[in-house]
């Protein structure tokens, strides 16, 4: 199969990293519900679960395995053969199988996690893949802590796993700690050290303790990577992961980076909502792409700029990521000219000195008040012309 080398991979992990959230832990009907949605999406790699972890894990791999046709179905593991044993198990019903295998790669988590050697942690890396490899041909392998690793030490370990055959090699910022020129660099320096690299996809997997997973994320983009693991809303581990939506506009936007995935962005709205339900997991309103917020103007001054041409505050149509409309909040920061929207939208055509006083009481009520529904507008003009 010949590969695109514009195409970013979308690795989906909503289902396993996101799901490790307390609180947001979903059954397996859950899990196909948002499966599906994912397929329709068009993600092109759907990280099932961690079926050593629990019965019902194992479950869901397998019924996800059964549910989803077009994505490749993954299944996490640690570097041990009772794990890989247990996802290969899991994913027998896989049309397109893969085992994500993998082991600590810092010399922190060597020593405190592991209490090992970085000769020992090779040595388990590699045999991980190779036994994984003779349940199925695509295995990729990730090197935890990647963020603080060692670049000559991870650069050894991404050469000898993909000489083991892996076909992913998966550069985790594990607790998020990277500047996105240190992680671009990072993957620049093993696309160009590593001899065998050309053999692998590289793939980011970006946390979001310091808020600059999807910074780093597109930074890996950038310098070479071609695979991005991400979530819905950017849920996952404490500050989360890298969020799906805003990897995909920020790619749609910056057409000069070049790359393109096979998302459809219009759904983007509706799998944020089926996943903040099925997860009870609020998204903040200010929340890039699929916030409340993210298309509401609510100053006078960018009120009045929307109203003359939306492109002076919109950088993204709303209904490109399946978003009903922009919305021109009413408060007492306002203008006029809002105002005058909202009422023509109503059916009230007011002349200027009409309009002006009806402003006045608007804004006298706008303070008192936290937002101005469509009631009070009919009831200032009604007052007005009484
Ligand atoms: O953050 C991480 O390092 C992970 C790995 C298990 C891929 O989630
Ligand atoms: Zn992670």
């Amino acid at each position: 199969m010949i590969h695109d080398p514009n195409k970013v991979y979308i690795f989906d992990t909503t289902l396993r990293d996101g799901e490790q959230v307390p609180g947001c832990q979903l059954d397996t009907n859950q899990k196909i519900e948002i499966a599906k949605s994912l397929e329709l999406l068009g993600v092109d790699v759907i990280e099932a679960g961690f079926p050593v972890s629990s019965p019902g894990d194992f479950n869901s791999v397998i019924e996800l395995s059964k549910a989803v046709t077009n994505p490749v179905i993954c299944a996490l593991t640690r570097a041990n053969k009772n794990d890989i044993d247990v996802a290969a198990d899991a994913l027998r019903h896989a049309k397109r199988p893969r085992i994500h295998t993998g082991i600590g790669s810092s010399d922190f988590h060597i020593k405190h996690k592991f209490n090992s050697t970085r000769e020992d942690i090779l040595a388990r890396a590699v045999e991980a893949v190779k036994y994984a490899k003779k349940y199925v041909e695509d295995v990729e392998f990730y090197a935890e802590d990647a963020g603080r690793a060692d670049i000559e030490f991870l650069a050894k370990m991404v050469e000898a796993v993909i000489a083991a055959g892996a076909t992913v090699v998966n550069i985790p910022d594990t607790n998020g700690y990277c500047l996105p020129d240190q992680y671009g660099s990072k993957i620049l320096f093993l696309k160009e050290n590593v001899k065998n690299i050309d053999n692998a996809i590289i793939s980011v997997h970006c946390h979001n303790d310091l808020g600059l997973a999807t910074a780093n994320s597109i930074a890996g983009l950038q310098n070479g990577a071609r695979q991005v693991e991400c979530t819905i809303n950017g849920i996952g581990e404490r500050a989360g992961n890298t969020s799906m939506e805003e990897v995909v506009m920020i790619l749609k936007t910056h057409k000069v980076l070049g790359l393109n995935t096979s998302i459809d962005a219009t759904q983007f709205y509706d799998i944020s909502h089926t996943v903040r339900n099925q997860m009870n997991m609020p998204v903040q309103p200010n929340k890039a792409i699929v916030g409340a917020n993210a298309f509401s103007h609510s100053s006078g001054i960018h009120q009045d700029g929307f109203l003359k041409n939306r492109e002076n505050y919109e950088i993204i149509k709303p209904e490109d990521v399946g978003f009903p409309d922009a919305t021109i909040v009413l408060t007492a920061r306002s203008g006029r000219h809002a105002l005058k929207h909202h009422l023509e939208r109503l059916g009230h055509k007011l002349e200027k000195e009409h309009l002006d006083i009806v402003y006045k009481q608007f804004l006298v009520l706008a303070d008192s008040k936290q937002g101005i529904n469509d009631t009070d507008l009919n009831q200032l003009v009604a007052l007005h012309l009484a």
